[in-house]
């Protein structure tokens, strides 16, 4: 079991597949890229089937999300959601991607035994679009949500960062959108997480604003405490449902007292936390020989050093070295 000194234990395991990405989003990146792991410093799909098993079969853990950069541009990734099913017990498989070759790839990753995606969609404006992400692909998104849907890999959940002055004034439009296709819709406060070191507190776009704008179209009323577990999202019903629509509100609303994550970064760091300031090497450890055992001890160890939360309201708050692509969203 992966359990903290506050009680808290790890379920659900965020594995990165590469800190690489097609898109640029201003948020998160800038035009020309970070310096990338090299090719050798990335875990082989071996080595990270090796350690999701470790971890589903000594660690307790049930879930387990691919995450980027974006995932879907790492070659094995059909490979390793299928040896991840073979698992026993199998833990549940979902991926997050910002949707581009998801139309291509949706048949595959539904057969080998993918269940579900969530999927980055901003804006509706495909000229918002290239400006947010520097990148002309707004339809590939679309069509890669759209196929995920027709492959069943449900419920597709749909994540919208709010920017000022971009696509702030979206809200309504965004959820209409998503309850007439049946996506479930999420809006994620902004985290100072980019690799520029921009992202200004009194700058960002609060649930607080979300929700105030969302109301100037629907009536919304709380799904309740209860129903939130561990989930990042607090969910409303939208106009008495059925539809539900999510707020992540990792800064003015934080989640960290029912935190059930553990991650593993590309290249075989364990972190306890999106914001932590250490990183425990499973990497090193591992093509040094290591039993299943002792990497299984080291991840233990690692978790036991969990701090209590974000630290995002510490005045003497510092973000983590490592960008959001990087670390794995
Ligand atoms: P499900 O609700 O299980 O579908 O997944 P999720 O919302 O955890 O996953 P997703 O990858 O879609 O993440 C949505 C947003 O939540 C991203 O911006 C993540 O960075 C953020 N997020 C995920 N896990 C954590 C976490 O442990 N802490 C914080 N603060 N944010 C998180
Ligand atoms: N703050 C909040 N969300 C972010 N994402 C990427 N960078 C940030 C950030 N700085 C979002 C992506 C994706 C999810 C994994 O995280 O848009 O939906
Ligand atoms: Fe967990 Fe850290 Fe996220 Fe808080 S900020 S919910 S402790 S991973």
């Amino acid at each position: 079991m992966l359990i903290d000194t506050y009680g808290r234990v790890a379920t659900d395991l965020r594995v990165s597949l590469t800190d690489r990405c097609n898109l640029r989003c201003t948020y998160c990146m800038p035009e020309e890229g970070l310096q990338w792991l090299t090719k050798t410093e990335v875990l082989t799909d071996d080595e990270i089937v090796r350690l999701i098993d470790i971890a589903v079969t000594r660690l307790g853990i049930t879930e387990v999300r691919f995450t980027g950069g974006e995932p879907l541009i790492r070659p094995g990734l059909v490979a390793i959601v299928e040896r991840c099913a073979a698992l026993e017990p199998r833990p549940k498989l979902s991926l997050t991607t910002n949707g581009i070759g998801l139309k291509r790839t949706a048949a595959a990753l539904k057969a080998a035994g993918l269940d579900r995606v969530n999927v980055s969609l901003d804006t509706l404006r495909p000229d918002v679009f290239k400006t947010l992400t520097r990148r002309d692909r707004h339809a590939d998104v679309l069509d890669g949500l759209h196929a995920a849907r027709a492959e069943g890999l449900a419920p597709v959940k749909v994540n919208s960062v709010l920017m000022p002055g971009l696509n702030d004034d979206e809200a309504p439009d965004l959820l209409a959108w998503a309850v007439e296709h049946d996506y479930e819709l999420r809006f994620i406060e902004q985290m100072p997480l980019d690799a520029q070191h921009g992202w200004k507190r009194d700058g960002m776009i609060t649930a607080g604003d979300i929700l105030r704008s969302l109301r100037t179209r629907f009536t919304l009323d709380p799904e309740g405490e209860d129903r939130r577990g561990s989930a990042p999202a607090e969910r409303w019903i939208v106009d008495g449902g059925p539809h539900r629509v999510g707020v992540i509100a990792s800064v003015t609303r934080p989640f960290c007292r029912a935190c059930d994550r553990t991650r593993l970064t590309a290249d075989g760091q364990v972190r306890t936390c999106l914001f932590a300031r250490e990183e425990s090497d499973l990497r090193g450890a591992l093509r040094d020989g290591a039993t299943d055992e002792e990497l299984a001890k080291r991840w233990k160890l690692a978790m036991w050093g969990k701090k209590a939360g974000s630290g995002l309201d510490d005045p003497a708050f510092l973000q983590p070295d490592r960008p959001m692509s990087a670390i794995g969203g």
